[in-house]
Order: structure tokens, then sequence, then C-alpha cells
């Protein structure tokens, strides 16, 4: 009888050390950025009790959920998305939290997606969320803190772009063609550019549309600049829906990413919590999934139960982030690195091992032998540990408290103490 070995679940991945150390580059960046914005790191559970997100969030994510009886009996789901878990967390503490407050997270997250470029079932997301303010400005932060990561991973202005729209003025345009309920209608738009004129026409239809509505909503949609908008509605809630938009692109100017920001009104989002201004991130030629995609949910927390308390946010995920860099070159390839590989000519195992504890005392990174072995072997090991420096425990001045060590970036033999030593590094 074969057995067969065991297989890799679709659509998830394996990080072997080396391309771990990618992710965690990509980890780094992020959280660096992030806390250079002064975001503050919030975790919560992988799973969460199914309500959280029927309903709310939106028939796609729903239909992709991973849920499960747990043996208690309960309606259990492994987390698609951050923001219901945020939503819960503030509601919680809604009176403690001093707001406005900005927070981020690096969620593992799951969706049973269709496998295709881009997407996966399991895959890491960057969430920045402000809590606690209904101001423009908040936007204009998380769009800042997304250029100058992507710049900060290589990219160039124009290899991206945050594309802008708002559902305050695509409601109050619906509202002006006299077009059927937003909630049934925004879910088509989303699909706009997907399914074809023909496909939206009919779905639109479906949802009670007529032709001559269709007609306008797509002429709306290809605007491309706020002059072109302006023409185009008339109310007054369009005018202070643009008059934010106006905002935010010349205060993102003014700080320097006026280039990495445009409006895009056929972006509409799939997710059914967003109130105001959405966004998402493609590159040029958006010849790839989105590199990231959020906006603002002033009444999720309402939604769930709590009291009413605005917020706007993103995720960006690895996936796309991590094929985009690939494509341009721009993924490094960073190497096992220790500080010290302490080698022993006669295998004298115990003194291998007290020196190690001294130098990680210290602080450092420390490898050795596990096994005796000739000191051949030790050298390559050391060297494919990628140790800058190898201390030898049994040199002629090891009695005295000096150790024979060499600097493996440059091959120099010196002799001193482990303060020495330290210092070399
Ligand atoms: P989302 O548009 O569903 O939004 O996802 C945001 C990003 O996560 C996408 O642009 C993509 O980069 C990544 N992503 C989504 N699904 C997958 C997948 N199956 N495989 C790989 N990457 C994926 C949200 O999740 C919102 N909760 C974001 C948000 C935060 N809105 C406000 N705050």
């Amino acid at each position: 009888m074969s057995i067969s070995i065991p297989q890799l679940p679709k659509g998830t991945r394996d990080f072997y050390p080396e391309a771990q150390r990618i992710q965690n580059y990509i980890f780094d960046t992020w959280r660096k950025t992030a806390e250079s914005f002064a975001y503050e790191e919030y975790e919560g559970p992988m799973f969460e009790h199914l309500e959280l997100y029927t309903g709310k969030s939106g028939e796609e994510i729903v239909s992709q959920l991973y849920n499960f009886k747990d043996k208690g009996d309960r309606e259990i789901a492994l987390r698609p998305e951050m923001t219901p878990t945020l939503a819960r967390l503030v509601i919680q503490k809604a009176r403690e939290l001093k707001k406005p407050f900005k927070w981020f997270s690096m969620p593992r997250l799951f969706r049973y997606e269709k496998a295709q470029k881009g997407r996966l079932r399991e895959f890491f997301q960057l969430n920045m969320d402000i809590i606690g303010t209904e101001s423009i400005y908040a936007e204009a932060d998380l769009m800042a803190a997304i250029a100058t990561m992507l710049r900060k991973f290589g990219l160039k202005d124009g290899e991206f772009a945050i594309g802008v729209s708002s559902r305050k003025l695509l409601a109050t345009y619906l509202e002006e063609i006299g077009a059927p309920n937003p909630a049934l209608v925004y879910p088509v738009l989303d699909r706009r550019l997907k399914i074809g004129p023909e496909a939206f026409a009919k779905a639109l239809a479906d949802a009670g549309l007529t032709e001559e509505q269709v007609k306008k909503l797509d002429d709306f949609m290809s605007c491309k600049s706020i002059e072109e908008v302006r023409n185009a509605v008339k109310s007054e809630n369009a005018a202070a829906a643009l008059k934010e938009i106006e905002d935010l692109f010349e205060t993102l100017a003014a700080a320097g990413y006026g280039d990495c920001v445009n409006l895009d009104l056929s972006i509409v989002r799939g997710l059914a919590y967003y109130t105001g201004i959405v966004f998402e991130v493609f590159d040029k030629g958006k010849s790839m999934r989105a590199i990231a995609g959020g906006g603002r949910y002033d009444s999720l927390t309402e939604k769930l139960g709590g009291e009413r308390i605005p917020g706007v946010g993103f995720g960006m995920g690895d996936v796309v982030l991590a094929d985009l860099l690939a494509e341009h070159n721009l993924l490094p390839n960073p190497k096992q690195s220790v500080d010290f590989y302490i080698a022993s000519f006669t295998n004298d195992m115990k003194k291998v091992f007290e020196t190690a504890q001294v130098f990680r005392a210290n602080g450092n990174a420390v490898s050795h032998p596990l096994a005796a072995m000739k000191m051949g072997k030790q050298l390559d090991q050391a060297n494919y540990q990628g140790a800058k420096i190898v201390v030898y425990v049994d040199g002629s001045k090891a009695g005295e408290g000096e150790f024979e060590y060499k600097d493996m970036r440059t091959g120099e033999m010196f002799v001193g103490n482990v303060s020495a030593i330290v210092e070399r590094l």
C-alpha cells in the first residue's frame, strides 16, 4: 500500500526561512511606517462568533467565510477581515478609549476564495484605522501613510495610484437621478468594470434602474475630474462631498503626495459598511488586483449594537504587494546572519556552550556546532549561517580569558577578551 505524503491545503503558503525573511521585511516595513505615523499596534483572536460578520460586512465576504460549529455548539468563523474585530474592541471600551486614536494590526486572514493570482485563502493584511473623528484629515493621514510605505518599498510615484471615490457623493447622485435603494445598487456598481457594460446594465435593471438611469450612472462613474463631477451634480450634499475630496487632495499635495492620488468614481468597494470616502490602491495600469482598499465607516459600531463612533481605515494584503515588488525587482534577498560562531578545535562542547552563553547574555546572536566535527566543517557552518566573527574557545590564550577570533568579513585574525570581541562587531 502506498502512503501519500501530506499536501499543502489549496490557497495557503509555506514559509521556509528564506521566504519568511522576505515576509519579515514586508512586516518590518509595514510596522515601521505605521509607527512613524504614530499608530499603535493591537491584535484580536483569529476566530470570532459568526454573527459578527453576517449581515454587516456584505454578501461576498460572508459567502467566503470559513465557519464551523465548535464543541460547545457555537457558530464560529475564522476572521476574513479585521474591521469587525476592531469595531468590537472599540465598542467594548467605548468610554475609556481616548479619541481620536490611530491603531494598526497585521492579522492573518482567511477567505474561501477561488484560487487566482493575487488572491489566496490565507493571507496577511496590514490594517491601519483611525477611530473617533469625522475629519477628512484622517483620510489624508492614512493615504500619506500608504504613499510613504509604498515609496519605502522602493516604488516610484506613478508606479502606483490611490484612487479615491465617495459613497456620499454616489448616494447623492443616485438620489438626484431617482435611483432605488443604494444598498442594492452598490454591489453592482462595485463590479462594473469586472463584468462589462451589458452585464452591468442588466444587473442594474434587475435592481430596478431604468435604461436612462443606467446611462447617467455610467457617465457619472467615468468622470475623471472634480470639475466634471461639479457639472454633473447639483445638490448641496454633493457639493459638500466634493469639497471634502478637494480638501483631501490639496492637503496631500501640500505634503508632497499630490501625484499619488486621483479621483476614480469607478471605485465603490464591495463591503457594506462604508459610508463616505472609499479608496483603492492599484499598480500603474491596474494590471493586478488591488494592493489595498479602505474607506470610512461611520456607523459600523452602531450596526453592531454599540454607540455611533466614526472610523476610517484600510487593509493592504501581502500577496499582491509582494507580486508587485517582485515585478519591479524590489524584493530583497536577505541571508541568515548571526553575530558569533563559537568554534572548538578539540570539540570541547562544554566550553562551547559556556562561551556562547557569555555572548548571548551580552545580547548577541550566537551559533555553534551541535556535534563534534572538524574545524573545516565548523567554518563552513559559520559561513552559511552568516556569522560575522568566529571565536575559538581553545586557542593558546583561552586560560587567560582571551580568545583567538576571526573576522569573517575581512579574514583577519585577532586575540582579545569578550569586550574587545564585541567591540569588533
Ligand atoms: P478588502 O478590500 O476586502 O478590505 O481587502 C483589502 C486588501 O486585502 C485587498 O486590496 C487585497 O490587497 C487584500 N486581500 C483581500 N482578499 C485577499 C485574498 N483572498 N488574498 C490575498 N489578499 C487579499 C478589507 O478587508 C477591509 N476590512 C479593509 C478596511 C480596513 N477598511 C477599513 N479598515
